[in-house]
This record gives structure tokens, sequence and C-alpha cells, in this order.
């Protein structure tokens, strides 16, 4: 049992393995949070909540008499609301249809389910079916002896038939509790939510910093940390998609914390559209946190009967810093999150054709291309954008899901044998949810684009947004492309999103209702997600946006794996993919080696260290290899080997960040190791050679204390503890970004 209601004094407490959440209904019926941190037994934490009557705070009617200390401004809240007292962010938002925007909730009943709540249209975490009508999703992999409940409390408001259940999961062995909830109308007049976030969280504390990750286009999830003051700090995008500007996963952290020590407390909104978070150090040095749907632009009317369901946050705890808690983030996501079957299949090894041709090919040049692939023993062959309709720049035929015959004579079916018959899978690209003004879609449809009435839209790479609200506009997609994935005998997709939306307003929508456009764009991706991956579940899908603009956990329920930047420098990525793993599994990163020098900045790295690299995510290549010499086509050949090799450390094994790939001008380097710490792969690479280097030795982690390793199958044996406490000592490596991988293995009686 993970949670638990103590009548008496009205208090919930939430257990995972070590953190505790608890919060009460007060005397006058408010859901106050009480504690969320390291694991509390049998301790109501009331105490820690006392009213002070404090000038400009004032009380709610039933309390002003004898209770004045007791207000909504400095109490803690387990969900906000707008109007009634409480001056920091609110979460709810109201319009009544009297105009009054007020919303005051108290506590009605609560249940307590086995095994997880789900959210109807919205990607969340999920569990195994079976207990109290929490479902998982069809044909999901039981998900082990994971033990997850469903906590549901249901408020009102005291004054207006609006009713609002909040949803807790929690995951206990992931140190896990995801929140949602769900408003309904129960009233007979139409109101509107112009604010509906997913969750409060009210920290009785002042020291915590907010680390999250800014970015822009090929510079995604840089990691940024400051102190939480008094006033808001928000991280947030309006862009309609989540976006590369700031990624809608931070972390509050005590201000000592690290990699290996402090309190973290992880917060990952699992949605892919415009989002805010935002904490906020009140006067009496508390912490507010809030995160949902970004209001900006929002407006949501609810009919009586009719409900809004907010995006799922998925919290965690780790006393011992960063590092735990990007772990627990990875195998709850791996086990709880993706769908795919490609979460437990082994993924092949792909080339795509980017890099190497954009838009400028024949079909004999692919075919050319993917035969060089195959001898070096790449399994899967992706065509990119350029493939369809008359799609030879980035202004036009994006829209017409034809194949461009000019190009591709054979057609898709005809290319895809082709590419089969030499004995590799074969991959598309697609952008659905766009649209060239030059296509015959927009010809035939300019209604089915967002686009404000008597305006210039804003153009963003030649293009413009479908209005995937619109169910017409799905179905027409889902025929179009369907019809090719059919034809084609199609193994791998990918799905790309290349601008901001802009200039959202929708034809369908009237006036009343245009404050829904940009989320129900967001809910018809996913509508259209989960049409086109339940249909096709034997294609791997690999989300992209330009990119990692759209990194999140929305779309890891849909695609195991996202394209993680379009900047495929080396170098570069090291600090890419450091930030993207505080918050997502490496499994999930698309990565590939590309040429040298590198078209995004020019520079030079090894092949060695390149391929080092996008081992550490997906991995795939990017470049024409024709034009290799005999020396790296047998790197490549070798490199493949050894990823495959390694694949099940590296996309399931703990991972470690070894240093800060941002801050650390000499080295970055990190770790992969099994769970039952009988190997482990440490990847090194140099960023500036030095004259006269001073020692490095590199601790390693997850190791058995008592356990006997050798490195990289040498005759030498360590003791675990050793090498975690002592260190491996690097030898000089002359030159920049040179790399060195070492594996560290355990020996067994026979090896001795
Ligand atoms: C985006 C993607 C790239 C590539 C191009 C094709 O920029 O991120 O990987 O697919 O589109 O137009």
């Amino acid at each position: 049992m993970a949670i638990f209601f103590q009548e008496k004094e009205k208090v919930f407490t939430l257990h995972t393995r070590h953190s505790t959440w608890q919060m009460q209904v007060s005397p006058y019926g408010h859901l106050l949070h009480l504690y969320y941190g390291r694991r509390v037994e049998k301790t109501s934490m009331s105490y820690l909540v006392r009213g002070i009557n404090r000038g400009f705070s004032g009380s709610p009617y039933a309390a002003f008499g004898e209770d004045r200390g007791y207000s909504l401004d400095t109490y803690p809240q387990e969900y906000s609301t707008f109007g009634v007292g409480d001056y920091r962010t609110g979460c709810l938002q109201l319009e009544h249809s009297d105009g009054s925007q007020a919303a005051e909730l108290v506590y009605v009943s609560h249940r307590i389910l086995s095994g997880k709540y789900s959210l109807p249209g919205l990607p969340a975490l999920w569990a195994e079916p079976g207990g109290d009508g929490a479902a998982g999703p069809e044909g999901s992999k039981k998900a082990g002896s994971d033990s997850v409940q469903t906590l549901e409390i249901v408020l009102r408001d005291t004054a207006l038939p609006i009713e609002v259940r909040l949803y807790y999961g929690v995951f206990e062995e992931y140190d896990a509790i995801t929140r949602s909830c769900r408003i309904t109308n129960r009233g007979g007049d139409g109101v509107y939510l112009n604010q509906a976030l997913s969750m409060c969280l009210d920290f009785l504390r002042e020291d915590l910093d907010l680390v999250s990750f800014y970015g822009r286009h090929t510079m995604e999830r840089m990691v940024e940390r400051r102190r939480i003051s008094h006033g808001r700090q928000v991280v947030e995008s309006r862009r309609g998609s989540s976006s590369h500007q700031q990624n809608p996963f931070v972390i509050l952290c005590a201000s000592e914390a690290n990699e290996e020590y402090g309190e973290c407390f992880g917060a990952a909104l699992v949605y892919s559209g415009s989002f805010l978070a935002s904490a906020e150090l009140d006067p009496i040095n508390q912490i507010r946190f809030t995160m949902g749907i970004h209001p900006d632009g929002f407006r949501w009317r609810l009919e009586p009967g009719e409900s809004f369901t907010a995006p799922e946050v998925v919290c965690s705890f780790s006393a011992s810093g960063f590092g735990v808690l990007s772990q627990n983030y990875h195998r709850l996501y791996q086990k709880h999150l993706i769908r795919s079957k490609y979460k437990d299949v082994q993924r092949p090894v792909l080339l795509n054709h980017w890099e190497a041709m954009e838009f400028s090919f024949q079909e004999e040049d692919l075919v050319s291309l993917a035969a060089s692939a195959k001898d070096l023993g790449i399994q899967l062959f992706v065509m990119d954008d350029g493939w369809f309709g008359e799609r030879n720049q980035d202004t036009s035929g994006l829209g017409d899901w034809q194949v461009n015959r000019e190009k591709l004579p054979s057609g898709i079916g005809g290319l895809s044998r082709r590419i089969h018959g030499l004995g590799l899978q074969f991959g598309i690209w697609i952008e659905p949810e766009m649209v060239n003004e030059d296509s015959n879609l927009y010809r035939t449809h300019p209604e089915w684009c967002l686009r404000a009435p008597g305006r210039l839209p804003n153009v963003e790479r030649g293009q413009l947004v479908l209005d995937m609200g619109r169910p017409e506009v799905r179905d027409y997609l889902f025929r179009q492309i369907g019809a090719v994935l059919d034809e084609g005998e199609i193994n791998y997709v990918k799905w790309d999103m290349n601008r901001s939306l802009s200039d959202v307003w929708s034809g369908i929508l009237p006036r009343e209702r245009q404050g829904e456009a940009s989320h129900r764009y967001v809910l018809g991706v996913y509508e259209l997600m989960e049409r086109f991956t339940s249909t096709y579940p034997d294609i791997l899908w690999e989300s992209c946006s330009g990119g990692g603009g759209r990194f999140d956990a929305g779309i890891l329920y849909y695609m195991p794996q996202i394209w993680c930047s379009d900047n495929t420098d080396a170098v570069e990525r090291l600090q890419i993919q450091y930030g993207t793993s505080f918050g997502y599994p490496v499994s999930a990163m698309g990565s590939h080696v590309s040429a040298c020098p590198n078209l995004q900045t020019g520079r030079r790295t090894p092949m060695e260290t390149r391929a080092l690299i996008a081992m550490s995510g997906t991995f795939g290549y990017e470049l024409d290899v024709r034009k290799l010499g005999e020396k790296e086509q047998e790197q490549i050949r070798e490199q493949i080997r050894e990823f495959q090799r390694f694949y099940p450390l590296i996309h399931h094994g703990d991972y470690y960040r070894l240093t800060d790939a941002v801050k650390d001008s000499v080295f970055t380097a990190w770790e992969f190791a099994a769970p039952d710490a009988s190997e482990a792969l440490i990847c090194v690479v140099t960023l500036r050679a030095r004259s006269n280097a001073p020692q490095i030795r590199l601790r390693v982690k997850g190791l058995k204390e008592n356990g006997i390793y050798q490195i990289n199958e040498e005759a030498a044996h360590y003791q675990g503890s050793a090498l975690m406490y002592g260190g491996i000592l690097l030898p000089a490596l002359p030159g920049d970004y040179q790399s060195i991988a070492f594996w560290v293995r355990q020996v067994t009686e026979k090896d001795r």
C-alpha cells in the first residue's frame, strides 16, 4: 500500500520508496498541502502549518471571526484558485456565466484505487491493466510487479456547481507521483476556463534552485540553474509546441545539490504544446511551483455536463542528487510511458539520406547509397525529405503525400522492393502537420490552415500549419500517408514538425471557442499519432521537430525515439545529449554520425569520437558513405559490431553523467552500468589537448564494491571499490576531441 487516509485528522499520505507526499483537509474543507520530500513515517506533518494573522492576507468568510490566521494566501494549497484571497499563482481561473472569476474548492470525497488512472485523449504514464478500472494501453506489456496506486479526490466550488477531480498516481518503485485533474461543469450555464494548470506544489521551504533546459534550434536543452527568489520565475513555451527554447521538464533542488548529493524534485509535463512552469517564492518564504498548459491565448468553454482534463505532470524525488533523479525518469519512461514494441526490441542501425543529398536525389542515387550502407552493416535505410509532391525545395510540396515519380520512377512500392532486395529495412520521412502554399492540398483546401482572417500569416520555412483540430484534416492525412505505408512496406517513419504555431485561428470553432484552438491542435496530433502507431505497431516511429523542438514526455507515449537536434556536430552533441539526459532516457535520443567537417559548424572530429557520441543514443549514420575511404568504411563496420554488442548496456543500463559537459572544459565522460553491476561502459571525449597535462583519475559508478573487474579484457584485475573510489587512470590522448571507452567487466571464478 502506498496511499493512506487517516480519517480522524483527514490526512492523505502517499508513500514511495524514498519519498512522502502529504495533504490534509482543513476544518474549512480546503485541501492543504503539508509535505513533499524524504520519506517520513507515521507522522502527520500538519504541525508545520500554523496560521499567523498577517496584514493584507485575508481569511475565508467562515474563518474570519475566530481564526484570522487562516488564510488561503499563506496556507499551502494542493490546487490553488483565483479570486478568493490566494494572491499567489492560481491553477484555476474560471469565468462564470455572470462574468465572475472566482473559485473556492472544498473537499467532497475520495477514492483509492489500485493501478493507474488514464486520461482520455492525452498521453500519460500507464500500468498493467487490472484493478478498479485503472487501464493500461491495449496490448501493452505487463509491467512486472511494480505496484501502482491511484488517489482521486473530488473537490467542488463553494458557490457554483463546478467540480474538480484531482488525480495522483503513485509509482512506489520509481519514487514518482503523477498529477492531473479534471474539471467538470455540473451547472446549467456554460463557463470558461481561462486557466487550468495541472498541478500546484507548495514547498514549506525557501532554499531551492530551479534547473531548467533552455535552447534554440540546433542547440537544445542547455542546463541553466538559478536561485528561486521572491516573485515568479517562469519556464515556458507559447509556440504551440513544447519547443527548442525551453523544455517542459524542470528540477527544483536544494542549493547544495549536485550529481550525487542533495534533494531534487523533478516535474515533467506529459504534453507537447505551449506550457508554463512557474516557481514563486512568496513573502513568507514558501515556494509555490505550478505547471500546466500555458494560459496565454487559452480559453476553454465548458457547456453544462462537459469536462476538461489537464495533462499529466510526473513528479519524482531523489535525496541523492541529479543522477538518481534522472535514473528514476529513465526507468519510469521505459517501463510506464513508452508503449512501442521497440522499447524491448533491439532497434536497427540506420542510414538517413538527409545530410548526404538533402532535396537533390534520384532513385538511383538512393539505391546506390543504400547498397553502400548495406555493405557496411547498416540495417535500415531512411529516405528523408524530398520524395513526394513537387518537393524540390522547402517552399513546395508539403501536404501532397503522393510519391514524386520524376525522382522515384518505381514509386514507393518499387523503391521499397529495391531497398528490401538489398537486405535492408526501409524508412521514410513525413511532416503531416504542415502545408506549403505551393501544394495541391493548399490550393484545394486553403481553409484547412491555422490562419487569422484578414491577416497575412507568419511564414516559417516556407510553410503554414494545418488545423489538426479538424477531423477531416486528420482523416485526409491518415488516408494519404496510410496508403504510402501500405504500398511501401515501411519499417520506420520519421514524423517531423518544422515550425512554431502562429496565427492560431480555426475555421471550425465559433468565436467563444477560439481560445481552444491551440490545445485542440495538440489533441488532434495525439489522436493522429495514436491512429498511426496503433494501426502500424511494427513500424519504428521517430519523432522530430527541426531536431529537438518537441522533445517531451507526451511524444514518448507514441514514439520511442526523438531526433535530438539538427546539430550533428559530435562535440556540440556532448552538451545537447548531456542536457537531454537529465529528463529523458538515452534510448530516446536520436543521434547519428555525420560528415567531417561538420555541416553545421565546420568542425573536424575524428570518426571514433563521432561514433562514440552517436552510440550514446539510437545510433545511425547521416552522410554519404560512398565518399569514404576504405579505412573509414572498415571503421564503420567495426563500430556497428561494437554498438550491437553493447546495445543492452547502452539502452537498458543505468546512465551516469561523470562530468559536467557544459562547465568542464577539458573532457566529458559518461557511463552505462548494468543494473546487476556485472559490467559498465565508460565513455570519455577530450575537448582540448594540453601540454604536460595533469593526471586524471575517473571514478566509475555502479559497480559492486567487492566485485573483481577487468578493463577492456586486459589481464589486470581490480576490486570494484578501487575503480569506484580510486578511479581509472586516463591515458594521455594527444590532440583535441579524442575519445576512449573502457569496458569494465566483472570476472567470474573461471576467468581468475
Ligand atoms: C528537419 C529535420 C531534419 C530533416 C529536415 C528535412 O529540419 O530536423 O532532420 O529531416 O527537416 O527537411
